[in-house]
């Protein structure tokens, strides 16, 4: 079996390494960050994630993973390379692309033998064969250096799972003996049915950004139904429910609400409209342009309904915020629409009080200004207004009698729709829900 390094450790890079190891590979994975590297080092995942933390030990103590700082010992040790660096969102929309090119760099001057350097970092098409003459230029002579491109398609919160067994595995190559290496390293999940495509560099670039940019229209759609159903009094959930049954078209990411953030979809987009504006590909940029203005406009719509029903004005209103992190089962704050709304309430003069079961650390650090309360009811402690920003489970179980007794006001806006509206109702509360009557 060859010998697998990782380069980066973050969301992506750790959770390869973890479930590579975890199928059996030898695996030592690197980043430059020695506060990453010596967490993950003695089994500690430095985000949440579950079920990744007790496979990461899992597989420290059974020897097939190991970390490091040094280049020349990963270059020594792996015949294939997994990048698995960061693409942030750049200059204008651009995905910035240094940490791919800094990896590319390090790696290259120590390669030893043949190798394969597999991408699997988001990015622009054309990126994987600038790679590939970059690393080609910069390893020793006569180093025979391949580099393939194997997206990642997992989900926070989900990432074991989406990892260990994927819908598909994408491999865009140029040889028979990069595809015949993949192969090799994913057999076990061959072996269990997990299709695999191949195809060219490009092709598989952009399956990832087709993907991200597929899945965002899918939400910023029926986003733009909640807009026409508020327009005209009708309810968006039936709407989604009836639309979803329609087996070409399907329920899921079908969800209406607040919209989405994230540390992908949103600069996936932004990433892929600079790419087909680049391209001369003016449907795509407008089509994506269109896509992140309904997503940004869910958050206006929840900040005018705030305002509206605080009586015109949220300056010295006391507003109590469920949920902060970008989605449930997350402590991920990257451009969550729940924290852009807090900073908006905060800015329009707001006192606002912030509950989240897991992300409160990750939000205080970006916004320390805020309050944070260590339950829903301390955060609800003399609200004026409730706004449910992130659908937790937990919240789902909160007993809005027994909560109706510590606000100011019985009003709760629900921008995700997934509380009992009837329940809340029956114990006094004023109501609103985003996209319904
Ligand atoms: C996404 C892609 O799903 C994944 O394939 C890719 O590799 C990385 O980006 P992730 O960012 O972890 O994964 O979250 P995901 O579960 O896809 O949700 C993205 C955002 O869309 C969240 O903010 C979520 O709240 C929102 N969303 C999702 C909706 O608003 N409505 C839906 O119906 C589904």
């Amino acid at each position: 079996m060859p010998r697998v390094t990782v380069i980066g450790t973050g969301y992506l890079g750790l959770t390869h390494a973890v479930c590579l190891a975890d199928l059996g590979h030898e695996v030592l994975a690197i980043d430059v960050d020695e506060e990453k590297i010596a967490k993950a080092a003695s089994g500690e995942a430095p985000f949440f994630e579950p079920g990744l933390e007790p496979l990461l030990r899992k597989n420290i103590d059974a020897g097939r993973l190991r970390f490091s700082m040094s280049f020349p010992e990963v270059a020594g040790f792996g015949e294939v390379h997994f990048l698995c660096v960061g693409t942030p969102e750049g200059d204008a929309g651009r995905a910035d692309l240094s940490f791919v090119e800094a990896a590319a760099d390090a790696l290259a001057p120590h390669l030893t033998s043949e190798c394969l350097i597999v991408g699997k970092s988001t990015v622009p098409v054309g990126t994987a064969r600038r790679v590939l003459s970059r690393v080609r230029a910069a390893a020793p002579a006569g180093r025979r250096v391949d580099v393939a491109w194997n997206p990642e398609f997992l989900r926070e919160g989900f990432a074991v799972q989406d990892s260990l067994a994927p819908d598909r595995i994408v491999a865009g190559v140029t040889s028979p003996r990069a595809e015949a290496l993949l192969r090799e390293i994913y057999a076990t999940p061959l072996a269990a049915g997990v299709p695999l495509l191949v195809m060219d560099l490009e092709t598989a670039e952009l399956v990832k950004v087709a993907a991200n940019a597929f899945l965002a229209t899918k939400i910023s759609f029926i986003n733009a139904m909640a807009e026409v159903c508020e327009a005209a009094g009708a309810d968006v959930m039936p709407l989604a429910e009836a639309l979803g049954y329609d087996a070409r078209i399907g329920r899921r990411f079908l969800s209406p609400g607040l919209g989405f953030g994230g540390g992908c979809l949103p600069k996936d987009i932004r990433a892929f409209r600079a790419t087909a504006s680049e391209l001369g590909v003016g449907s795509v940029a407008s089509l994506l342009t269109t896509v992140d203005a309904i997503n940004q406009g869910r958050r206006d719509r929840v900040i005018a309904l705030a305002r509206q029903v605080a009586g015109g004005t949220l300056a010295g209103r006391r507003v109590a915020v469920l949920g902060v992190a970008f989605k449930p089962n997350s402590d991920d704050v990257r451009d969550s629409p729940s924290l852009a709304v807090c900073d908006r309430l905060a800015a329009e003069g707001a006192i606002v009080s912030v509950h989240d079961p897991v992300a409160m650390a990750n939000a205080a650090r970006k916004r320390p200004d805020l309050t944070y309360a260590r339950t829903v009811f301390q955060a609800a402690e003399g609200a004026e207004l409730v706004l449910h920003l992130t659908e937790w489970s937990d919240y789902q179980a909160i007993d809005p009698a027994a909560l109706a007794g510590v606000v100011a006001r019985r009003v709760i806006i629900d921008a995700r729709g997934t509380l009992d509206a009837g329940l809340w109702s029956d114990a006094g509360w004023s109501v609103r829900i985003l996209g319904r009557p």
